[in-house]
Formats: structure tokens, sequence, C-alpha cells
């Protein structure tokens, strides 16, 4: 079972900021996932377009520039990352699934990871990028040939898992109210993983495994790593 640190180690710590990240690191998790908007042609790591829930700025996303969004506390003094700044800091240290939230995001993030690999030596086998927007996902497929796309949905396909093979996915991520066994062999008969967000409880946790769940999204990682220590 995979268990990815939610929003870094998002349990104990801000949600997706370097603090969280740097604890997923200090705890040897093997995944982290975070979500991603474009601002100023600039890629930040922050879930909610508007600003209340996670820093003690106001308004949208969109109403700010880059330095005005760097000055918001997101938390302990931490202020929102840039997905370079953590890419600088987890590089080939983790799985890392940069969940994409901006429609506009497809193109800056295939410049950035180019980037990455050029000044970071970032190994592209280490990245998946997931999106509840497939379009994107299309998008994304079209700019890379062989990037790991990971198809987010929130609803119980008719035709199970039709939609990561459509869309030459290597994972279908589900939220946890509808995964069945059914839909994770399909998955598996087409080679596709299946991950699921987001499971604190070990019980469940563990009921998913017995289904043949390949990984789970946990804002508790490191307790998550003794839920299947036997
Ligand atoms: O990527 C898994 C999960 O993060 C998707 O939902 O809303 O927590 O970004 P959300
Ligand atoms: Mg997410």
């Amino acid at each position: 079972m995979l268990i990815f640190a939610h929003r870094g180690i998002s349990g104990h710590f801000p949600e997706n900021t370097l603090m969280a990240f740097q604890a997923a690191l200090d705890a040897q998790c093997k995944a982290i996932e975070l979500d991603v908007y474009a601002l100023q042609n600039q890629l930040v790591v922050i879930h909610d377009r508007q600003l209340a829930r996670t820093t003690n700025g106001e308004g949208n996303l969109e109403d700010h520039t880059l330095e005005s969004l760097s000055a918001l506390d997101a938390g302990r003094g931490e202020s929102v990352p840039t997905l370079w700044q953590v890419l600088q800091l987890v590089a080939n240290k983790v799985v890392l699934n940069i969940e994409l939230k901006g429609a506009d995001t497809a193109e800056l993030l295939i410049a950035l990871l180019a980037k990455a690999q050029q000044e970071l030596q970032l190994d592209l086998a280490s990245i998946v990028v997931s999106s509840f927007n497939h379009r994107l996902l299309q998008q994304l497929r079209k700019l890379h040939s062989t990037l790991a796309l990971g198809v987010l949905i929130a609803h119980r396909p008719l035709d199970n898992a039709a939609i990561a093979s459509q869309l030459d996915a290597c994972c279908l991520n589900c939220d946890r109210g509808f995964v069945d066994a059914e839909l994770i062999n399909d998955a598996h008969q087409r080679g596709i993983k299946v991950y699921v967000y987001t499971v604190n409880d070990a019980r469940e946790a563990r009921e998913l495994a017995k289904i043949g769940v390949d990984g789970i999204f946990c804002n508790y990682p490191q307790e998550a790593q003794n839920w299947f220590a036997d």
C-alpha cells in the first residue's frame, strides 16, 4: 500500500506548506500529494482558490500578485510555496503526485518539469500528475507522451476504469465513498492502479487494502505506516 502524505503531513502541519512537506520527508514518507494553481505564470501550491481557509488573506488567488501571496501566512508563519520550491525540497526523494486544480496549468507544468529535469536532475518517473479536469489531462498527454497521469474522479463511473485507459493514465484516484472490488479489478486488468482519497481511519484503510486498493491519500501518513504493519 502506497501512502501519500495528503497536502504534506496536513493532519499535524499547515497543509501544502514546505513545513508539511519537510515533515513528510522526515517521517520517511514514500509519497506526497499537493494541489496546484497558476498565478502570474508561476505554479503555486494551494488547495482552495479562496484564500480564507488556509491563509490569513481574503478574496481569491487571482486578486493577488505572487509577491502579495507570498506575504500571507499559510499557518505557523509558513507562506504559500511555489511548485518550484517544493520540487527543490522533494525531487527524487518521494513519489510526487501533483494535482492540477487550475485549468491554465498544463503548459506551465511541462516547462517547470523540464527545468527540474535539467537543474535538479528530476527523474520524471517519480512524478504523477492528476486532475479532476480530464480535458486538462488530455492536453497534458498531447504535450508530453510519457508523463504519468492520474485520473481523479468523485463519482462511480458506469464503465468502471475505462476513463483511465482513454486518457492513457497510470492510476485512477477515487473518492473513498464508492470504491469497490469490481472497479479495482477492472482497473487492474487494464494495468491501472487505484489510489483512494482521503483515508484517515485505520479500519477503513485495511478494508480498502483487502479489496486490492494500491494506495491511499492520508493526512496522517506517519500513523498510517503502522496500520499495515501486520
Ligand atoms: O488528489 C487526491 C485528493 O487530494 C483530491 O481531492 O480536494 O483533497 O484535492 P482534494
Ligand atoms: Mg488534492
